[in-house]
């Protein structure tokens, strides 16, 4: 019969992968606690309007990549794009900032958008998401990069690349938004459609093009960081001191615009030449205004996302290094071992210990090899002379060491058990 796949660009994480994927959000979710970063969970659908309001009509993102469906009761819904909308209207609707005015929110797991999948690029994907609310002092916008820069070299990763801008507040924006209108004029022959379009509706959008007619159309442009007002200068040059104080490395990129609207004054972007060309590994930024513009108190706000798919990828440990090794096997040989071992592995497992056993009626040598498979610690025979005798080997599987372990008092075999074990 035929089978039915996952749809495309739908991704299943395997047992094997799976212990990274733990590794890595274990570790996250450490940082953030020493960061006095608090979890906050979403639910992945929203309605569609939040996420237009919030990440901007003229984005690609809501633009064509969102999906969105009519509910039955006729909703129009969307599973989300991105995280921050979700977290920002969770503290509005909560009313978080009037118990904790400054909060620290994170949130992990999926997200969808409907792109053209490729190496890198997924519809279903999952983002550690990090949201400060109620910040507007610089040392802020460097403690996010500091502690985004911390996970990813914690584990690793490698050909690591930060980059920083400034978009500038809107009145910034707005001088920019007509010299850049003026110098785009002169290249309408030079631009893809989707550019010609983008300079109507939202002209900085054209920095975010991949095409390269596009890029090099750009040559020669303007920046916004030449059109920052005295403000938005002093808070990006506050932000480049407090990166110093930890000599954080970054590059400040001038024509890096993000690809959602929200942003004002710092952006930023980590990219790994390993990755191919969908190379940014997270990326982040400042959106004061945005809580207002969704209904919320006028607070500011900054954020970042890391794409897991993307930083599990680039983890240099082999899968297999990220599960723990199995403690203790028991290989049972006939009914009666069988029955032994069905109540010491349990027992053990409830007692904390990681424990496995063989099939009773497969052969030694099939269940050594499981042992071996399963990379076990020690290794315990159970069969009628063993039960009969009261006493069984219990053996080293890295050293071949073996030692005669009493089988009488089930108590005392469980805590000799666990002494070996845990090295005691
Ligand atoms: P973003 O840049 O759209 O930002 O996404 C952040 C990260 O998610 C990217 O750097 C990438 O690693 C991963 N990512 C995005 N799209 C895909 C995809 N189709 N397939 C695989 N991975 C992908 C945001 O989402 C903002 N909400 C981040 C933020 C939080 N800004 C402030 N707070």
């Amino acid at each position: 019969m035929e089978i039915i796949t996952a749809i495309k660009g739908f991704k299943d994480v395997l047992p094997g992968e799976a212990e990274k994927w733990q590794f890595v959000e274990a570790l996250a979710r450490e940082v953030f606690s020493n960061f006095e970063v608090h979890e906050i969970r979403v639910p992945i659908i929203e309605k569609t309007a939040l996420f237009k309001r919030g990440i901007g009509e003229t984005t690609d993102i809501v633009e064509k990549e969102m999906y969105a469906f009519t509910d039955r009761d006729g909703d129009v819904i969307s599973p989300r794009p991105e995280a921050t909308a979700s977290v920002l209207r969770a503290y509005i609707e909560h009313s978080l900032h009037q118990s904790e005015p400054a909060s620290k929110l994170y949130t992990i797991g999926p997200m969808f958008r409907r792109e053209r999948p490729q190496k890198g690029r997924l519809r279903q994907f999952h983002q550690i998401n990090v949201e400060y609310l109620g910040f507007s002092d610089p040392y802020i916008d460097a403690e996010l990069m500091l502690m985004l820069m911390h996970m990813l070299n914690s584990l690793g990763v490698p050909e690591l690349k930060l980059q920083i801008n400034s978009l500038g507040c809107p009145e910034c924006r707005g001088r920019f938004r007509d010299e850049i209108s003026n110098f785009l004029q002169g290249k309408t022959g030079e631009l893809c459609g989707d550019c010609l379009r983008r300079m109507e509706t939202n002209p900085l959008r054209v920095f975010d093009c991949k095409v390269e007619g596009c890029r090099e159309a750009l040559d020669g442009a303007p920046t916004i960081l030449d059109f920052l007002g005295e403000d938005c200068r002093t808070h990006f040059d506050v932000v480049r001191e407090y990166l110093d104080v930890f000599e954080i490395p970054f590059e400040v990129n001038p024509r890096m615009v993000r690809g959602l609207d929200y942003y004002v004054r710092t952006a930023f972007e980590v990219t790994s030449e390993s990755l191919g060309s969908q190379n940014a590994v997270a990326g982040g930024g400042r959106y004061d205004g945005l809580l207002k513009q969704l209904g919320g108190p006028d607070l500011p706000g900054i954020g970042f996302a890391i794409g897991m798919e993307r930083l599990v990828s680039l983890i240099p440990v082999p899968n297999a290094e990220f599960a723990k090794a199995v403690q203790l096997f028991i290989a049972p040989l006939g009914e009666t071992g069988k029955v032994w071992a069905f109540a010491l592995c349990n027992y053990l497992r409830m007692l904390g210990v990681k424990a496995d056993m063989g099939e009773g009626d497969k052969s030694l040598k099939s269940q050594m090899k499981r042992a071996n498979k399963l990379n076990s610690m020690y290794t315990l025979i159970i069969g009628d002379q063993e039960i009969k005798d009261g006493k069984a080997q219990i053996k080293n599987m890295e050293t071949g060491e073996q030692e005669p372990i009493g089988l009488e008092n089930f108590d005392q075999l469980a805590e000799d058990i666990i002494n070996k074990v845990s090295g005691r």
